[in-house]
C-alpha cells in the first residue's frame, strides 16, 4: 500500500472477505515502450503496492499502463478504444465543478446538501470518483470505499496529481480520502477506527448490469466492465449502510432498476439517466 495519507488501508482485506471482489480480468501493469528507468521502477513500486503483476514486454490484452502522465486502465486489442483513467482536472469534470449545478444537481439535492457545507459522506463504492469529486467539490469530507485493487490503483494515481494542481491541492486532498477494502466489511467496523467519524451520508451506487447492447454502452463503461463485472453482491451493502449512516442512504441506480435489496426507499428522485433512491434515517 503506498504511504500516502489520504490512503487509508483496509484492516479486512478484501481476500479475507466473503464479498471479495468479482474481478472478471487482472490487468497487468505495464510501461509504453521506450520507457526510462525511472518510470520502470515507477510501475514496479506501484505493481507491488497494490499486489499487481509487473511486466514491461507486454502488446495483447487489459493492462495498467505506467505513463509520464498518469496511471490508465487500457485494452491493447482495442486500441480504438480510449483509457480509462481517473483526473480530476478533466475538462468534463471542471465544468462541471465551475459551471454545473452546484447544489441543485441531482446528486446534490439527493445527499441533501441544501443548506448544508460541510456534510461527511461514506462514498462506500467509489469507482473513479466522480461522484465522490462533486460532493467534494461542493465542500463535503468524503471518504470513499473500493475493493478492486485496479480501480483504487487509479483512483490514488488521480488523487497524488490532484495535490499538484494549482487549482485543487487547496482543498481536494483534504476532503477526498481513500480506503481500499470491501465497503459491507468497513462499514460494519467504521466507528471502531480512531480515525472515522460517523458519515451524515452513506452514498452506494454499485456496477449494475446493462441491458443495453454492448456497443450502446460507454467505452469506459465497457473496459469496467470487462474488469469488474455487475456487483453481484450488491444487495449486501444497503444494511450496514442504513446502520451507519446519521441522516441518509442514497443509492444510484440506473432508471427502471429494481430497488437495492428490494427495499423502497422514502424518496425517489429521478435525474436525467438515473434514478437516485433516498432513505431517512429516523
Ligand atoms: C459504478 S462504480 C461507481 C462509480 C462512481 N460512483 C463514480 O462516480 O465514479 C462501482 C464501484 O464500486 C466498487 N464496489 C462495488 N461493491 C463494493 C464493495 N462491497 N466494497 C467496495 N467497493 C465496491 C466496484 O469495484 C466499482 O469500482
Amino acid at each position: 500500500m503506498p504511504d500516502n495519507s489520504y490512503i487509508n488501508a483496509a484492516k479486512n482485506g478484501p481476500a479475507k472477505s466473503p464479498f471479495t471482489a468479482p474481478i472478471k480480468t487482472v490487468p497487468v501493469l505495464t510501461v509504453p515502450e521506450n520507457a526510462s528507468p525511472e518510470l520502470v521502477e515507477k510501475a514496479k513500486s506501484t505493481a507491488s503496492a497494490w499486489q499487481l503483476s509487473f511486466d514491461g514486454n507486454i502488446s495483447r490484452g487489459l493492462v495498467l499502463m505506467q505513463s509520464e502522465a498518469h496511471l490508465a486502465l487500457k485494452q491493447l486489442d482495442e486500441p480504438k478504444v480510449g483509457e480509462v483513467l481517473v483526473d480530476f482536472s478533466s475538462d468534463a469534470l471542471t465544468f462541471r465543478r465551475l459551471h454545473g449545478g452546484g447544489k441543485k444537481e441531482a446528486v446534490a439535492k439527493a445527499v441533501g446538501l441544501k443548506g448544508q457545507s460541510d456534510w461527511r459522506v461514506l462514498d462506500a463504492t467509489a469507482g473513479l470518483g466522480r461522484d465522490a469529486f462533486v460532493l467534494a467539490s461542493l465542500g463535503c469530507n468524503v471518504d470513499m470505499i473500493e475493493r478492486s485493487p485496479v480501480v483504487a490503483a487509479l483512483l490514488a494515481d488521480g488523487l497524488e496529481r490532484a495535490q499538484h494542481s494549482a487549482e485543487l491541492s487547496a482543498w481536494l486532498p483534504v476532503r477526498m480520502r481513500l480506503h481500499h477494502g470491501i465497503a459491507i466489511d468497513l462499514m460494519a467496523n467504521w466507528c471502531n477506527e480512531p480515525a472515522n467519524l460517523a458519515p451524515d451520508v452513506v452514498y452506494l451506487d454499485p456496477m449494475f448490469p446493462h441491458r443495453k447492447k454492448s456497443a450502446a454502452v460507454k467505452k469506459e463503461m465497457r473496459l469496467f466492465q470487462q474488469l469488474l463485472g455487475p456487483d453481484e453482491d450488491a444487495d449486501g451493502l444497503l444494511a450496514p449502510a442504513l446502520a451507519l449512516a446519521k441522516k441518509r442512504v442514497v443509492v444510484k441506480r440506473p432508471a427502471g432498476a429494481p430497488f437495492l435489496a428490494q427495499q423502497k426507499p422514502h424518496i425517489e428522485m429521478q435525474g436525467k439517466a438515473n434514478r437516485f433512491d433516498v432513505y431517512l434515517i429516523n
